[in-house]
């Protein structure tokens, strides 16, 4: 079916957290950067009016990313409001009728996952899912059962290709230069598998702590936060076989394949921490066992990576604000120059933020007359960040129907088929300082196949 660009954009949620960050910011980039031109209704439960919203999204903007003047001009002519209750058939009445002429609207549902079932029924019921795509935000359910319910809900209204689960980390320009860099060079895939990889190891710290999301994150926990998702979704294009063939759907087939073939995580390859001070965040309950920092141990059972232990570690107030990839390789059969070396060996790293960065790690010698080296790192790509918002991508792919970069159901069902027996409580919860790298039990974990590499960055805040 070719794609067609959807011609309204209704976001529910408009006066929430998301549209703030995200959705404004998205919605001027693609003014400015490709001529969006159709309706803009944001539509909520908050008593405000038009004007309202057009002040929110000015704040929006001057607080993340800035204002272009003549796109935020644009901005305000297109935008239009809608306030209601999600459980009001007048709600989407009201939506309709500020569609207009608009034949496939793209609705982007930025609002609890609770509502999404009635918003969707509300959307059918009123004529708006006609012909219409609909955005998903995560978390896309709590578990496996409840992913699959809710995915049981959507496709009552719509067909799966015009489902779209956003995962941001599928929009970051890095996360997508990890399959580019792989694919596009023959000489990565010879050596990427178990015969030459001895470990791998994944780091996303943030040195910010759960701050206004506190009831939120309180329910969620890293694991469901970014584990399932976000760290799941990098280890598929670290690690999954080339696309083959012509179909468009390939790419993700072969990450589905890889997915279903990690091993469900359990208990004892499992470190949960939760820092210090948590509990007092507003929104938190008293006595929380929600973990703000995680580490795991997990294996692929395929012949490619048989063996080879991933780590994965994850958590909020950490020393630093980094995502990044390293791909340990084994070290020589013999030790050719009797040198012991400690820790590392050579090494692919690649950093997702702050920076983007893909270096490779080898060791050479020293100058002198002792063959002794030492480390150094080869830079194949090095620049501050990337120029186009993950949410400003997303939003323009899903706006002219295009799914690559969005998380199909297969693939999200395999994410919560590996961290399900390790939801909840079955683990015990350690506490860390905050500014430290977690739990001393998360380095017993990776014992001699570590230490873990921590991401050095410069302007560290702790
Ligand atoms: C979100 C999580 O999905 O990703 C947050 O809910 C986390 O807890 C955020 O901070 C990190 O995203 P990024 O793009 O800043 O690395």
């Amino acid at each position: 079916m070719p794609s067609f660009q959807s011609d309204a954009l209704v976001f529910f949620g408009a006066t929430g957290d998301l549209a703030y960050k995200q959705i404004f910011p998205s919605i001027q980039g693609l003014i400015r950067d490709e001529g969006l031109d159709v309706p803009i209704i944001g539509v909520a439960k908050s008593g405000w009016s038009l004007d309202q919203l057009k002040a929110r999204a000015k704040d929006s903007l001057e607080h993340h990313g800035g204002i272009d003047e003549k796109a935020f001009r644009k901005m305000t002519e297109l935008l239009r409001y809608v306030d209601g209750d999600y459980a009001n058939a007048a709600t989407f009445a009201a939506v309709r009728k500020e569609l207009g002429a608009a034949k496939s609207p793209l609705h982007y549902l930025a609002i609890p996952p609770s509502l999404f079932g009635v918003a969707a029924e509300g959307l059918a019921k009123s004529g708006c899912a006609e012909n219409a795509r609909v955005v998903i935000e995560k978390p896309f359910g709590h578990d496996l059962a409840s992913a699959r319910d809710l995915n049981h809900i959507l496709r009552q209204y719509f067909p799966e290709e015009s489902i779209f689960r956003i995962d941001h980390y599928l929009g970051k320009e890095p996360v997508q230069n990890i399959l580019y860099t792989r694919f596009a060079n023959p000489v990565f895939e010879p050596i990427w598998n178990r015969t030459y990889v001895r470990s791998i190891q994944i780091t996303m710290a943030e040195n910010f702590g759960v701050q206004d999301r506190g009831r939120f994150y309180d329910e969620a926990g890293t694991i469901r936060d970014v584990v399932q998702n976000h760290m799941l979704q990098v280890l598929a294009n670290l690690t999954m076989d080339p696309p083959t063939g012509e179909d468009h759907e390939a790419t993700r087939d072969q990450k589905a394949s890889l997915l279903k073939a990690v091993r469900p995580l359990t208990p004892a390859s499992v470190v949960r921490g939760q820092y210090n001070g948590y509990k007092s965040v507003m929104g938190v309950a008293a006595g929380s066992t929600t973990e703000t920092f995680v580490a795991v141990k997990l294996f692929i059972d395929t012949w490619r990576w048989a063996d080879v232990p991933v780590y994965i570690r994850a958590g909020k107030e950490l020393p630093v604000t980094a995502t990044e990839v390293i791909v340990e390789f084994k070290r020589p059969p013999r030790e050719t120059f009797g040198e012991i070396v400690p820790g590392t060996s050579s090494h692919m790293r690649m950093r997702v933020s702050p920076d983007i960065t893909i270096a490779l790690g080898v060791r050479v010698k020293l100058p002198g007359e002792r063959m002794i080296g030492n480390d150094v790192e080869l830079m194949l790509q090095r620049q501050a960040g990337a120029d186009e918002p993950p949410y400003q991508r997303l939003l323009g792919d899903a706006m002219r129907g295009i799914g690559d970069l969005f998380a199909r159901q297969d693939l999200i069902d395999a994410q919560w088929r590996i961290v399900e027996p390790v939801l909840g409580n079955v683990t015990p919860l350690y506490t860390y300082e905050r500014g430290t790298w977690g739990p001393e039990e998360a380095n017993q974990l990776i014992g001699t196949d570590g230490p873990w590499i921590n991401p050095q960055v410069s302007d560290a805040k702790h």
